[in-house]
């Protein structure tokens, strides 16, 4: 019996030195005239980083509550008054001359997406502006959403606090019935976009982020998200790419998947066949960063936002394993491109409205583990308790086995 018990063990926590359910990246069919990146706060801010360093072969950036390139500087960023986008712009081509990051050339024509809500009092929605503005510097083709009145965090139109209110209880994701991942998508790649799909029907798996120099070192985890919608499983369709960075005390380690499951990107991708990275930060204390924040203000160092870059260079690398289309893992560079599977008859994923005069609980599109409290007009997402489902039918949460129907889309 004891053997039986070891050996169940060694099978659960053994492996080839990689994390417990975390695989070895793999490569897929990706046309890499399509990469997009986008973040929250300190994940916007690395995303105009990535964008700015790896301009040649990034398409477009989606910043949410986020600070412009290299505004770290003292007086650079110290409120957003004093950022003088002039200067970020003369570092910008300093740092290229210096062959440190891509030829700003390439940022002519690129397409950018800047959010910032009306009532964020964590990162100034002057910031916005002023990212907005260093990318125009270069030709940036921008596009804007200033008047929404959100706090700091991700705006989506199913998850999160009401628009408004902090919404610390719910990951700096908030309701603000706006589809950010959605509307910012759509710019990058040019529109025609399908609506988003009524789940995400693909496979959101764990890889192993060390061989890629994920670690204590560079304050990022060993394992990070990858989303395989369902189009770009068979490897001879080519797919798009989208890298998604999460904010400060979003990463893993504070919430586990759900940046990743609740932005509202993943319908998006599975919709428009876009495989979608999610690379993860994690705290570390002794670099001076508790709340697993990415690196935009040096506590790396002097390299964080050039190509030499810690975690410049992590991400650049598993960019590359994702979209180098290896035909040794079954991998066919063919250009056939998977069917739409939105379609314009696909649910946008927007709850039913709440109505003034209603105060219920309502069944969660696609995932039985949550549920929405509907009252005075807002919905509100809450989780039923570890091993519950809701079920609709007495309007509350109920021991799993007796919420048939539910097992299909659990992780
Ligand atoms: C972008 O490219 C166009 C066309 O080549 C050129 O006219 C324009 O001056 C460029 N803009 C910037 C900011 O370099």
């Amino acid at each position: 019996m004891k053997l039986t018990w070891i050996w169940k063990l060694a099978v659960l926590f053994q492996v080839s030195g990689v994390t417990l359910g975390a695989e070895k990246l793999q490569s897929y069919n990706v046309d890499r005239s399509t990469i997009t990146i986008s973040g929250l706060s300190s994940g916007g801010a690395i995303a105009m980083q990535y964008h700015v360093a790896f301009s040649s072969e990034i398409k477009g950036a989606a910043i949410f509550a986020g600070v412009p390139f290299g505004c770290y500087k003292v007086n650079y960023c110290m409120y957003a008054s004093t950022v003088i986008v002039s200067n970020l712009a003369k570092d910008i081509t300093d740092l290229a001359t210096a062959n440190k990051i891509d030829n700003p050339r390439n940022l002519n024509g690129t397409k950018v997406f800047v959010f910032h809500g009306t009532r964020d009092t964590t990162v100034d929605p002057a910031f916005g502006r002023k990212l907005e503005q260093l990318y125009q510097v270069f030709g940036g083709v921008t596009k804007n959403e200033y008047t929404i009145g959100a706090v700091h965090g991700f705006p989506t139109n199913f998850y999160g606090a009401p628009c408004g209110s902090s919404s610390a209880a719910t990951y700096y994701i908030n309701n603000c019935n706006y589809h950010g991942s959605n509307i910012a998508m759509n710019h990058l790649l040019g529109g025609s976009f399908a609506p988003p799909a009524s789940s995400a029907a693909g496979q959101l798996l764990q890889y192993d982020q060390t061989e890629f120099g994920g670690s204590a070192v560079s304050s990022m985890d060993s394992t990070g998200f990858v989303y395989i919608p369902t189009g770009c499983q068979d490897k001879t369709r080519q797919c798009k790419l989208h890298i998604a960075f999460h904010g400060c005390a979003q990463s893993k380690t504070n919430l586990n998947d759900i940046y990743a499951r609740k932005i509202g990107m993943l319908e998006v991708a599975e919709a428009n066949n876009i495989i979608v990275l999610f690379p993860q930060a994690a705290p570390n204390i002794l670099v001076g960063n508790p709340n697993a924040c990415w690196d935009w203000w040096g506590y790396l160092g002097a390299n964080f936002l050039n190509k030499d870059g810690a975690q410049m260079k992590a991400v650049h690398a598993m960019q590359l394993r994702v979209s180098n289309c290896e035909q040794s893992t079954g991998c066919n560079p063919s250009v056939t491109e998977p069917p739409v599977t939105g379609g314009p008859t696909a649910s946008t994923g927007a709850p039913r409205e709440c109505e003034d005069n209603t105060v219920e609980f309502r069944p969660f599109p696609g995932d039985c583990r949550y549920y929405t409290l509907c009252a005075c007009g807002t919905s509100v997402l809450l989780e039923c308790a570890s091993g519950l489902y809701f079920d609709p039918v007495i309007g509350k949460c109920n021991f799993m086995q007796l919420v048939p129907g539910c097992d299909a889309n659990l992780s």
